[in-house]
C-alpha cells in the first residue's frame, strides 16, 4: 500500500526573496541565509487551488489510472467555498467517472498525509481501485508582517494504490494537541500566527513521533526551506549537509504549499539525490498548526522513478519569471479581490504552459477551461 504516482504544480511567477528584502528594509543575507529561500511562487491571476491540483494531476494520470480511481481526496486550508468540495471542480476538470466519491479536507498542512493514510484504508478494503489525493494552498499571509517571507503556493497529486510503483508507506506514529500557534478564524482574510510557538510545536513533535533510526533521507514538511535544519538537528540520527540540501532545496526556490510542503521535499529528494535509492526506506514528518503531527516512512520500489514526471518536475524552475515589487503588489492585491469576488473575468491571462484554467466567476461560482 503506498504512493503509486507523485505529480506536482508550481505557478511560473516567483519573488525573489532579495527583492522582497530590499523593499521590506531587511538585510537579504536575513532571507536568503537565515530563513533559506532564495525565491517564493506566487499564484496567477487565472489560477487556484482547483487549476494547480488539476495541473498537477496531469502530469501524473493517463487513461488507465483515470479509469481505475474511485475516490478523490481534496486536501487544502485555501478553501474556496463553506459548502462545495474543491474536489468536485477538479474532477470535472480531470473528466473523472461520475461514479467517484469527492471530498474535501482540512487540518492545516497535514490533511494531505490524513487523506493519504484514509486512502491507504479505502484501497486495502478495494484492492482494485485507486484513490486520488490533491493537495493545493496559496500560502498568504499579508504585506509587511514576519510571515511576508514564508508564503508560495503549489499542488500535488498523489495516485495511492494496492501495489505501489513509487514507494510503499508505513504505519506511521502520530500526536495531536490543541495549540494557538497558527490558524485562520473565519473574521480573518489571513492567519493568525504566533511564529516562535509554531516552530516549538513543530520541532516538539517531531522529537515525540520520530523513529529514533537513522535514514538517508528524511523528508519534512517545510515552511521555509532552513526549517530543515532546525528539524533535522533534534533527530536521533541527523543528516549531514549535503543530504539536507538535497531535502530543502526545491522547496528553496518555491516556498512553502502547506499541504504539498512534504511531498515536494520528497520530490526533492527523488530530483537530486546522488545515490540509487531502490530499496531504501526515507523518513517522512507531518505537520500541521493547532496541532497534527506524524512520522512515517516510505520505502522506494524497484524502478521508483516511474512514479514521477521528471521532465514536468525538471520544468517546476524553467521560463519562470520574476516579479518586481509592484508586479506582486498588484498580483497578491487581484488575488484577494478575486477570492472574494462574486463576479469576474478572467479570460485575458492565460499563459503559455497553463493547461487548465480559472476562466470566470459568476454569482460566486468558478467556470473552469481547459486551454490545451
Ligand atoms: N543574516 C543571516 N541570518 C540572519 C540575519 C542576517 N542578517 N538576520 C536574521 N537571521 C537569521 C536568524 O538568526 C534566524 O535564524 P535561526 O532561526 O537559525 O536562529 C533566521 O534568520 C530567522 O530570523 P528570525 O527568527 O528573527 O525571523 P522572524 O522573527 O522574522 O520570523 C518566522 C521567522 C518565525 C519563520 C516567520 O517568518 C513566520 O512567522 N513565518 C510563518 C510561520 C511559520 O512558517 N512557522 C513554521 C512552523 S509552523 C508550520 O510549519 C505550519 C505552516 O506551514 C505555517
Amino acid at each position: 500500500m503506498g504512493i503509486d504516482k507523485l505529480g506536482c504544480y508550481v505557478p511560473k511567477t516567483v519573488l525573489p526573496l532579495t527583492t522582497l528584502a530590499y523593499a521590506r528594509g531587511v538585510d537579504p543575507d536575513k532571507y536568503t541565509k537565515g530563513i533559506g529561500q532564495v525565491e517564493m511562487a506566487i499564484i496567477s491571476p487565472n489560477e487556484d487551488v482547483v487549476t494547480m491540483a488539476v495541473e498537477a494531476a496531469h502530469t501524473i494520470l493517463d487513461e488507465a489510472d483515470k479509469a481505475s480511481i474511485d475516490m478523490v481526496l481534496f486536501a487544502t486550508e485555501t478553501g474556496l467555498d463553506y459548502s462545495k468540495a474543491a474536489a468536485i471542480y477538479a474532477l470535472d476538470g480531470l473528466g473523472l467517472p461520475r461514479s467517484t466519491r469527492a471530498l474535501e479536507l482540512k487540518q492545516a498542512c497535514y490533511a494531505s498525509t490524513g487523506a493519504m493514510f484514509l486512502a491507504m484504508d479505502y484501497v486495502r478494503a478495494h484492492p482494485t481501485k485507486k484513490v486520488l489525493v490533491l493537495s493545493s494552498d496559496i500560502a498568504w499571509y499579508g504585506f509587511e508582517n514576519a510571515g511576508e517571507v514564508t508564503q508560495g503556493a503549489g499542488a500535488i497529486a498523489m495516485l495511492i494504490s494496492h501495489n505501489p510503483r513509487l514507494g510503499v508507506i508505513s504505519e506511521g506514529l502520530k500526536t495531536v494537541r490543541n495549540e494557538k500557534d497558527f490558524y485562520r478564524p473565519l473574521f480573518s482574510k489571513v492567519p493568525l500566527v504566533d511564529g516562535k510557538l509554531s516552530i516549538e510545536c513543530y520541532t516538539d513533535m517531531l522529537k515525540e513521533v520520530e523513529d529514533h533510526q537513522p535514514h538517508l533521507y528524511t523528508c519534512f514538511h517545510l515552511p521555509f526551506a532552513n526549517m530543515a535544519k532546525k528539524a533535522n538537528s533534534v533527530l536521533s540520527y541527523p543528516m549531514d549537509e549535503p543530504h539536507l540540501n538535497v531535502v530543502k532545496e526545491l522547496g528553496s526556490v518555491v516556498g512553502n504549499i502547506y499541504n504539498g510542503s512534504l511531498y515536494l521535499s520528497l520530490l526533492s529528494v527523488l530530483m537530486h539525490a546522488q545515490e540509487d535509492l531502490t530499496h531504501h526506506t526515507l523518513g517522512m514528518f507531518a505537520y500541521g498548526s493547532g496541532a497534527m503531527a506524524e512520522y512515517f516512512t516510505i520505502t522506494l520500489q524497484d524502478n521508483y522513478m516511474q512514479g514521477i514526471h521528471l521532465d514536468s518536475l525538471k520544468s517546476i524552475t524553467e521560463g519562470r519569471h520574476r516579479l518586481s515589487m509592484d508586479e506582486y503588489q498588484t498580483m497578491m492585491k487581484h488575488y484577494e479581490s478575486k477570492e472574494y469576488a462574486s463576479d469576474i473575468d478572467l479570460s485575458d491571462h492565460v499563459q503559455p504552459h497553463q493547461t487548465f484554467v480559472l476562466a470566470s466567476i459568476s454569482n460566486g461560482h468558478r467556470n473552469y477551461k481547459k486551454v490545451k
